[in-house]
C-alpha cells in the first residue's frame, strides 16, 4: 500500500507520515516522473489528502545495529543473528542457527520492532517432503500465517505453512511472462498457488495456461488467486503432473519449477512439447555439475529422437556452499 504524493509536497508529507507513525520505514520510497510513492502501514494515511494506491517496494537493508541491540539474546550470540530474512505479505520468515533457537521468540520480537509491517514472524525449520511445504513455527505476533503477497501488481493469497511459495522468484516469473507470445499454450507443471501462471496470464496473451499441483491446499489457493487476479485463462488441475500433461493439449511452453526432482519428469514433459517450444527447467545441483546435467539431458533427448538446444543457463540462487538452483531454457529444435 502506498501514498501517491506530488514531488513538491514530498518532504512535508513525509514528516506528517513519520509523526503519525504511518510510514513503513522498512521499505524504500518509490518514485515516478511527478510523484513519490510512500509505503504506508495504514489506510488512514489517506486522510492526509493524497491518493492511496497498490505498489511493490524494495526492502531497505535491515537496520542491523538497531536490531542487534533490540534482540534480548546473550552478548556472545549477537553476531549469529541473521542479517536477512524472507517476507511473504506481512509474514516474516527467518532461519536461525542452533545456538539461537532458545531465543527464537526474542529474535522474532526484535524483527517486528524494526520492520513494523510484519504482523507475524515465523521460524523456518526447512522445506520438507514431496509437496515442498515449509515447516514453520510462529515465534512472534499473530498465530495465523495466511497472508496476501503483492508481486508486480499480482496478489497472491498464500499460507506458507501449508503450501510452497518463494518470494525471491518474482523477477524470474516476470522474465518468463515477457517471453510468452500471443496464443501460446503454457503448462505450469508444478504451479503451487499460481505465481508463474498468473504472472503469464496478466502480462502476456496466452490462449491457455494449464496450472497443475499435487497439493490440494495449493490448488485451493490457486483457484482463489485466479479469481483475485481475474486470470481467467488459467485452468487449475489438482493431480500428478506426470499424468496431467497427457490429459491436456501439447504445449508451446512448459514450466518445471520443482528443482529437487524435475529431472524425473523431463522425459514426459518433452513428449508433450511442440516443435520450437520451450521448457523452463529448474534444477538444484553442485555448481560444477550444471553443465554436465544439461549435456546429459540433450544427449538423452537425442536418444528419444528430439533435437534439443539449451538457449540460456543461469545460476538463479545459492542453495548451499557448493550447490545452486539453475534455470535452463531448453528449446525443442526439431524431431531428428
Ligand atoms: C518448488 S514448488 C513451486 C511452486 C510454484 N511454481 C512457485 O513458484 O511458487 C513445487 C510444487 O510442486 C508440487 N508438486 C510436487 N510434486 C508434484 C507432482 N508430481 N505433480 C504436480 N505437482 C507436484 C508441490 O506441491 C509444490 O507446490
Amino acid at each position: 500500500m502506498a501514498l501517491k504524493v506530488p514531488k513538491e509536497k514530498g518532504e512535508a508529507v513525509r514528516k506528517i507520515l513519520l509523526e503519525k507513525g504511518y510510514l513503513d520505514i522498512s521499505l524504500k520510497v518509490g518514485r515516478s516522473d511527478k510523484h513519490l510513492l510512500f509505503p504506508v502501514l495504514s489506510e488512514d494515511a489517506e486522510n492526509i489528502g493524497c491518493e492511496l494506491v497498490e505498489d511493490d517496494f524494495e526492502e531497505r537493508a535491515l537496520a542491523e545495529t538497531d536490531y542487534r541491540s533490540l534482540a534480548h539474546v546473550p552478548g556472545e550470540l549477537k553476531e549469529l543473528l541473521p542479517t536477512s530474512f524472507d517476507v511473504i505479505g506481512d509474514v516474516g520468515i527467518v532461519k536461525l542457527p542452533e545456538a539461537l533457537l532458545p531465543y527464537a521468540k526474542q529474535v522474532g520480537e526484535a524483527l517486528r520492532q524494526v520492520t513494523p509491517r510484519l504482523r507475524t514472524v515465523a521460524l523456518d525449520k526447512g522445506v520438507k517432503g514431496e509437496l515442498r511445504v515449509r515447516d514453520l513455527e510462529v515465534i512472534a505476533g499473530d498465530r495465523s500465517t495466511e497472508t496476501t503477497h503483492l508481486e508486480y501488481g499480482n496478489r497472491f493469497l498464500v499460507d506458507p505453512a501449508k503450501v510452497y511459495f518463494n518470494p525471491r522468484l518474482a523477477n524470474e516469473r516476470r522474465r518468463i511472462a515477457s517471453l510468452v507470445k500471443q496464443g501460446e499454450v503454457v503448462v505450469d507443471m508444478f504451479a503451487g498457488v499460481g505465481p508463474f501462471s498468473i504472472m503469464i496470464a496478466r502480462y502476456a496473451l496466452p490462449s491457455l495456461v494449464v496450472a497443475v499441483d499435487l497439493n490440494p491446499d495449493a490448488v485451493e489457493y490457486l483457484k482463489r488467486n485466479i479469481e483475485l487476479n481475474k486470470a481467467n485463462r488459467v485452468v487449475p488441475y489438482e493431480g500428478d503432473a506426470r499424468q496431467v500433461v497427457f490429459d491436456v493439449p501439447c504445449a508451446d511452453r512448459i514450466i518445471m519449477n520443482l528443482p529437487h526432482s524435475a529431472l524425473d519428469f523431463f522425459h514426459d514433459a518433452l513428449t508433450r512439447l511442440k516443435v520450437q517450444g520451450t521448457i523452463h527447467f529448474y534444477h538444484i545441483c553442485e555448481r560444477d555439475q550444471a553443465g554436465q546435467v544439461v549435456k546429459d539431458l540433450i544427449a538423452d533427448a537425442k536418444g528419444m529422437g528430439v533435437m534439443l538446444k539449451a538457449k540460456r543457463i543461469e545460476e538463479l540462487k545459492t542453495y548451499s556452499p557448493s550447490m545452486s538452483v539453475f534455470s535452463v531454457d531448453f528449446v525443442l529444435v526439431d524431431w531428428c
